[in-house]
């Protein structure tokens, strides 16, 4: 049976070119959708197999005489591409050091980020793994200082109204309801974060999207694991980082965007969209000296 997402509601069709194919059977040992099957020394495509073929690609990406085809759920038979060669990808140093040299940027330059590296954050991110094919990560572009801080005024005045809810009365009424740790963390940051962006605001500081010229809101279908908006994003941050680019993850606007009905709508996000991340981006104007070795809650191995 064909599994529903946000963009397919069908299985992909699967062609095997059987003069060529050898039936080395490296197809079939990596088809997950599992329509794909050997019997005697045929590979037999069953589209009715557990959940058919939910165009995932990888039997074409790894048939070594490229006689498979996929078609359907986005992929097409020109998706199939060749691999860059080896010595051309990042080794685990080049990786570390451009990860170890990151910093979360909210200081940024007047230069306005150029489309054509928009392009290329868009490329790159649309690589991202995603819990079932074909993504449903959505990206909301916010171009250009002005929109920016208009969806940043739209999300403080959003802000505005609801502040009620987190003073200190109100959050202790429901505190049975929040749970302790929604509690403790809603009194010791999201109220003061709330406050604090708006007295801000209306002194000409943008202590949210930091005027950044470049923003971008990952979200996702309600049918998707949640988490493949953050994924996406931090293939964003990982991008500019290569592009020069400085960049800062924002949580708190998702809240704006998860309760509010009329900023989803506004910004063109469908209404039953879950909850994603902010990206912004930009030319930094700091540039830091040294790196901070960081450390994890906890690694355990069982
Ligand atoms: C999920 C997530 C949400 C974040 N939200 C915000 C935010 O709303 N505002 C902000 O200034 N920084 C935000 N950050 C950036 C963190 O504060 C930053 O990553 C952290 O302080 C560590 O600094 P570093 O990124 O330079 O290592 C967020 C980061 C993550 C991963
Ligand atoms: S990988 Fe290609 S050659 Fe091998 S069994 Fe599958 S279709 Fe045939
Ligand atoms: S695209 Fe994925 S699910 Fe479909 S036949 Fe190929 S490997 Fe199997």
């Amino acid at each position: 049976m064909a599994i529903k997402t946000g963009r397919a509601d069908s299985t992909a069709t699967v062609v095997i070119d059987y003069e060529r194919c050898t039936a080395c059977g490296l197809c079939v040992q990596v088809c997950k959708g599992v329509p794909l099957y050997l019997e005697g020394d045929q590979v037999i495509i069953d589209p009715d197999r557990l959940f058919g073929c939910v165009g995932c690609g990888h039997c074409a990406a790894i048939c070594p005489l490229e006689c498979i085809t996929v078609e359907g759920r986005e992929l097409s038979a020109s998706d199939l591409l060749p691999l860059p060669p080896l010595d051309s990808r990042a080794s685990y140093q080049q990786l570390y050091n451009l990860l170890f040299s990151r910093r979360s940027i909210r200081e940024f330059k007047e230069r306005e980020v150029e489309q054509p590296i928009i392009d290329k954050i868009i490329d790159s991110v649309s690589t991202a793994p995603m819990g079932l094919p074909p993504s449903d990560v959505e990206v909301l572009v916010l171009r250009g200082r002005e929109k920016v801080s208009q969806l940043s005024g739209d999300i403080i005045d959003y802000f505005k109204r609801i502040k009620w809810m987190f003073s200190p009365a109100v959050l202790l009424i429901m505190r049975p309801l929040l749970g302790k740790e929604f509690y403790e963390s809603s009194k010791t940051f999201l109220a003061p974060a709330i406050n604090f962006f708006i007295a801000e605001k209306e002194k000409g500081i943008d202590y949210l999207l930091y005027d950044a010229p470049l923003a971008m809101y990952f979200h996702v279908s309600p049918y998707a694991d949640p988490v493949d908006p953050l994924i996406a994003a931090a293939y964003a941050m990982i991008t500019a980082e290569t592009l020069g680019l400085g960049s800062c993850m924002i949580g708190t606007v998702a809240y704006g965007f998860r309760y509010s009905r009329e900023l989803k709508r506004k910004y063109g996000i469908p209404a039953k969209n879950q909850q994603g991340i902010m990206v912004i981006m930009g030319y930094p104007k700091v540039k830091y000296q040294r790196g901070i070795k960081r450390s994890l809650a906890g690694v355990s191995y069982y």
